[in-house]
């Protein structure tokens, strides 16, 4: 019985291992550049926060926040009051969102999910490699978003293919349209799959804006053709910012986000170095303790 029960989940264990491999191998590669800003800086904090209750708290609640623990970041209740709740006037509440999470639903297809600990716990099923850090892929799938006319929204990501989710800031950052190439050996200037796949890299490596690498292959007529495709977003029409400066708007964004996940890290650090401090004077004054008693004894 015993035995029966360990070869059973030692074969889940390994269909297990045998799938998130082969999905490792599928998915696309998108190349994550650029800012990032300061936890200790709370403008960028604030900037932030004001993105965060004018594009997100419409759709989105962030349940673990209160409005008033945004004295943390140097605000008065006054300017809490008056700069950034839309949705409340108790500035005890948690950030609620505007809409219903039902109505939500039937609009979106899906219901927006709470975002107080997505920077920590965001991950796009669609990437392999590049990055585990939840907090740059973020930022990477606000910087994402396209012009689709097949999706019902309208919009796209180069992220998270297919979510449901509209591009909330395209007020500032201006559209993006997707941009595909598609490499694939032809005999002459690309000769087999291995010059294929290495002119599609170098075009991946090479681009500017935000892109996406993949690899496609299928089977016909016994053999086996395989595609590279690189996806760039270029800029269609432009926003009330400039691509760099909606960059640096993103950062604040996804900044404020790691706050809200984690309002207390500050204090944590400040408490574990004093709590160094503490520990090492306890240890000097057992040291001279030790000393003060066997003086005697020797
Ligand atoms: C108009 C409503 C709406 C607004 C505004 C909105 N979202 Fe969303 N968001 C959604 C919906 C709906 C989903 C779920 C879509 C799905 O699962 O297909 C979603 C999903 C997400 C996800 C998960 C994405 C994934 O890959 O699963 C993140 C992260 C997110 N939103 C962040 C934000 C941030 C940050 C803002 C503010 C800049 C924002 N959203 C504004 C509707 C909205």
């Amino acid at each position: 019985m015993k035995i029966k029960s360990l070869l059973a989940s030692l074969a889940l264990v390994t269909t297990s291992l045998i799938t998130s491999a082969a999905f490792a191998s599928g998915g696309p590669e998108v190349k994550f550049v650029g800012p990032t800003a300061s936890r200790t800086d709370n403008e960028s904090l604030q900037r932030g926060a004001r993105l965060f209750v004018n594009y997100c708290v419409n759709c989105h609640s962030a349940q673990y926040m209160r409005y008033n623990r945004l004295t943390d970041l140097q605000l008065t209740e006054d300017q809490i009051k008056q700069n950034l709740m839309f949705t409340t006037d108790k500035i005890g509440d948690t950030m609620k969102a505007a809409i219903n999470p039902k109505d939500a639903k039937e609009w979106f297809g899906a219901a927006p999910p709470d975002l107080s600990v997505m920077s920590r716990a965001y991950s796009a099923a669609a990437i392999s490699g590049s990055t585990d850090d939840p907090a740059e892929t973020l930022a990477a799938y606000l910087r994402g978003f396209y012009q689709d006319d097949s999706r019902e929204t309208g919009w796209n990501n180069l992220v998270s293919p297919n979510i449901g989710m509209p591009h909330a800031l395209h007020e500032l950052s201006g559209t993006n349209k997707l941009v595909e190439t598609v490499f694939m050996a032809d005999g002459k200037e690309l000769k087999d799959d291995h010059a294929a796949e290495a002119k599609a890299k170098a075009a991946f490596i090479a681009a500017q804006t935000m892109s996406s690498f993949e690899h496609h292959s299928e089977k016909k007529d016994g053999k086996t053709i395989n595609r590279y495709i690189v996806k760039t977003l270029v800029n269609a029409t432009p926003g009330s910012m400039t691509p760099s400066q909606y960059d640096s708007a993103v950062a604040d964004l996804v900044n404020f986000m790691s706050y809200v996940a984690e309002p207390n890290k500050s204090k944590r650090i400040q408490i574990g170095i004093v709590m160094m401090f503490l520990l090492a004077f306890l240890l000097a004054t057992a040291v001279w303790l030790k000393k003060e008693y066997w003086q005697d004894v020797h």
